[in-house]
């Protein structure tokens, strides 16, 4: 017979199981294919967004060349240009937002003391003074190094009008808008690129049905040819509210794919539209739920990606993702039709798991826009009169430029959990990109408020001779620069770094991003 096991041995056997499960939970591990890379990650996956809204552009990006003593050229602010170039921002999206669908691109040339004002409807009111116009934005532009995306009125514009912008920015000979256009001053056209056809039409755009506007967009986008010297411009189609893929699909029918290089996808991450909380008081529940949010982005791309490809199945089409970010309550005792918000590890969150998101996807995913780049949304840069501070959110996105025009990885992640009450989260999130010169950078993201993660990366076709890594983090989850405090966070060494043969093993500390560096 069997003698029972003594007490003492189940007490140590329970232990060890325990032990176990939890060492299991809390470790991931990522297998990365160095030899097996195809597509390439577009650098404009890392694009942004300016819209004339609330302190975005006037404040923000733009303080007019006299009556400030803010170092600037041609009114733009020194250190968000300094700031920005560092970013390595490869596209600029403008004039909005909602903002596009009031906006007559006539209104914003010429002298500046002639130039009529509107009011601004959707953003606060505020009397729009149209002193950042065309050439502002466009000149902008060559100075930080990043390629225009001129977001077109379909809302309450015309088509001439838009013909008529195309002409007037694109045109090398001798035509009224090219001729228009040296008179302000501008010789050489600035051929731009990206066009978008109306912004979110189902909405602010002109409350629009998909079918109603698929016929609009293929008139509009009539007569957007003819005038881009290079032809190589892009037409973005308005595209789908978050999860409402019958938008996508009517799209993608009823436009031909001739006539759109384009759809557009936005999601913000809000937790709820009628109470969507502070942006730095927050519980761990709120925390949970944005990430929830935030996620969903994986499901979002993956879904209009499986509808684009039944109709597109050459991947002609890019998926382009160009409203996207966490959205909260005003800062107290600001505009509310600003949108002004601070930005916490949290937000580095979204945008570490958002951006690998799109880089797995970087096949169709082809551009994406963060909102808004300054003051607005879920801002890379605040300023406050002369003063700038750099969000969490720059500093991931810095961290990640290593991922531009790199060539994705193809990359198996085994995850873990971040568990609240009876829920579960995937805790990490992972992309994996080798770049010219051979580098191999591995991004990753632990979502989990508590645990830190050991995740062990083994690299398959490669021989890894050195590994380093650089890590965001903080104390806090509600940590955030501040005036006061403009570095309190900050990308930092990461020391957890373990490299044995062709495996590394990091330690990620909770709500961290991390990019590792394999050569
Ligand atoms: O980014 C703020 C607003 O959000 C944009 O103007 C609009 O397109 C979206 O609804």
């Amino acid at each position: 017979m069997k003698a029972n096991p003594k007490p003492y041995f189940i007490v140590l056997f329970a232990f060890l199981q325990i032990g176990l499960i939890a060492q299991a939970s809390n470790r991931g591990k990522v297998i990365i294919n160095a030899d097996l890379g195809k597509d390439t990650i577009s650098r404009h996956i890392y694009g942004h967004f300016s819209e004339h809204l609330g302190r975005c552009i006037y404040d923000g990006f733009y303080v007019g060349e006299s009556n400030t003593r803010i170092p600037n050229t041609k009114g733009v602010r020194n250190d968000v240009v300094q700031a920005l170039k560092e970013l390595k921002i490869p596209n600029l999206r403008w004039p909005g937002g909602c903002f596009a669908d009031t906006y007559h691109w006539k209104d914003g040339i010429g002298p500046k003391a002639g130039r009529p004002s509107i009011v601004n409807t959707w953003w606060g009111n505020v009397t729009e003074d149209n002193s950042f116009g065309t050439h502002d934005f466009l000149d902008m532009c060559e100075l930080l190094g990043a390629e225009p995306y001129l977001s077109a009125n379909v809302g309450s514009g015309t088509v001439q009008e838009l013909a008529d912008w195309i002409q007037y920015t694109n045109h090398n000979g001798k035509s009224p808008m090219a001729d228009l256009r040296r008179k302000n001053g501008r010789e050489q056209p600035w051929n731009v690129r990206y066009w978008g056809v109306g912004n979110e039409t189902w909405g602010c755009g002109g409350n629009m049905t998909a079918e109603y506007y698929a016929n609009i967009y293929r008139q509009y986008a009539t007569f957007m040819s003819g005038w881009a010297n290079n032809g190589t411009m892009v037409r973005i189609a308005s595209g789908a509210n978050s999860s409402d893929y019958n938008w996508t699909e009517t799209l993608m029918r009823n436009i031909p794919h001739n006539m759109m290089e384009g759809v557009a996808l936005h999601h913000y991450s809000v937790i709820d539209w009628s109470a969507k909380s502070s942006a730095t008081q927050f519980s761990e529940e709120q925390y949970f739920t944005t990430m929830k949010r935030a996620l969903q982005m994986e499901e979002l791309v993956q879904r209009h990606i499986t509808v684009m490809d039944k109709y597109d199945p050459r991947k002609r089409v890019a998926l382009v993702v160009d409203e996207w970010g966490g959205w909260y309550d005003v800062e107290p005792g600001t505009n509310p039709g600003f949108l002004y918000q601070q930005n916490t590890m949290r937000d580095a969150m979204i945008a570490a798991t958002t951006l690998n998101t799109f880089n797995n996807h970087c096949d169709r995913v082809k551009m994406a826009n963060l909102a808004q780049t300054i003051n607005v949304l879920q801002a890379v840069i605040l300023t406050k009169e002369d003063k700038m501070l750099l969000t969490p959110t720059y500093h991931t996105m810095k961290m990640y430029n290593v991922h531009q025009d790199a060539v994705l990885l193809p990359a198996t992640l085994q995850n873990c959990d971040f568990a609240l009450g009876k829920e579960k989260l995937p805790a990490l999130s992972a992309s994996a990109s080798k770049d010219k010169n051979g580098a191999v950078h591995v991004s990753l993201a632990n979502i989990d408020s508590k645990e830190p993660k050991i995740v062990t990366l083994e690299f398959r076709g490669m021989a890894v001779v050195s590994a380093e890594a650089q890590v965001l983090r903080s104390p806090n989850l509600q940590d955030y620069n501040s005036f006061e405090s403009p570095n309190k966070i900050q990308p930092a060494p990461l020391r957890q770094v373990k490299k044995s043969g062709n495996t590394v093993e990091v330690e990620i500390p909770p709500f961290s991003v991390v990019v590792v560096e394999v050569k």
